[in-house]
């Protein structure tokens, strides 16, 4: 059922959009004619409306796609170090725009059984919200550290924080703090990250101060066994007065 709605999805509505943005992109390119500058100004526009419909599609569709993930055909054992240095290498170019520092304090290898994508996918997400949610010049870390059966991976940034009363709501699909000059997304993000925890029988927990910073915890069994999807991956939210930057 729910594998169709996802065919359905991709291809009723994702191809369609994508064949009216390749159009626009001919008219664009002056290849159909030439275009006048209110023209080019339309089309520019309609192309930058069609894209962020295409985005949000298809940041859904990942959604989906985790949520349909029930068997665990795609886990092996793998080095997590390289995935860190891959997630931050996907990353950078975000970090570089403003000017804001990564710190990989990941250390020594450590093997975990997973889907080695979706692990990935996690730290992208997390470390790209530290980026978002940052100032100019600030941090984003990654530690790790090993604790009785896990590995403990935190993400923690320098940046804006989240104020107390939201800890509980954020990362419900679609939610997103309101605050001023909010950076652009779809409040898919955390859920995902949730939903690839729960797969893999792990957890997050955010410890947040306003206006100095924010630390994403997560726990990953270090040996996972064949996990279905009903483990349920909780969101233990607290606060932490007088954290700076975690
Ligand atoms: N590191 C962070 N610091 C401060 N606020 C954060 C942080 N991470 C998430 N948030 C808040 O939680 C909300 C939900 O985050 P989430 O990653 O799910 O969605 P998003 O970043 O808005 O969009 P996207 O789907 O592109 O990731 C964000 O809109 C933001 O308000
Ligand atoms: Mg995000």
């Amino acid at each position: 059922m729910r594998q169709n709605f996802i065919s359905l999805v991709s291809h009723e509505m994702r191809t369609p959009l994508v064949a009216a943005m390749q159009y626009l992109e001919l008219m664009g390119g002056n290849i159909v004619g030439a275009l006048n500058t209110e023209q080019t100004r339309i089309v520019n526009r309609m192309k930058s409306r069609l894209s962020d419909l295409l985005a949000l599609i298809d940041r859904w569709l990942e959604l989906a796609r985790i949520e349909d993930h029930q068997v665990t055909d795609d886990f092996e054992t793998f080095d997590f170090s390289p995935v860190v240095k891959e997630a931050l290498e996907i990353i950078k170019p975000l970090a570089d725009e403003k000017k804001i520092k990564i710190r990989d304090m990941s250390g020594d290898d450590v093997k975990l059984n997973g889907d080695r994508n979706m692990i990935k996918e996690i730290i992208v997400n997390l470390v790209s919200n530290g980026i978002k949610y940052n100032r100019e010049g600030g941090e984003v870390t990654v530690q790790k550290k090993q604790e009785s059966g896990f590995i403990v991976i935190d993400i923690s940034d320098t940046g804006f924080g989240i104020p107390e009363e939201e800890l509980g709501r954020i990362g419900k699909e679609f939610y997103r703090v309101k605050r001023e000059g909010l950076a652009v997304g779809f409040g898919l993000g955390l859920a995902i990250v949730k939903k690839i925890l729960d797969i893999h029988n792990g957890r997050l927990e955010i410890k947040s101060a306003v206006d100095q910073g924010s630390t994403f915890r997560m726990y990953l069994p270090i040996s996972t066994a064949v996990i279905g999807k009903t483990a349920a991956a909780s969101c233990n939210c607290s606060r932490e007065s007088n954290k700076k930057g975690g």
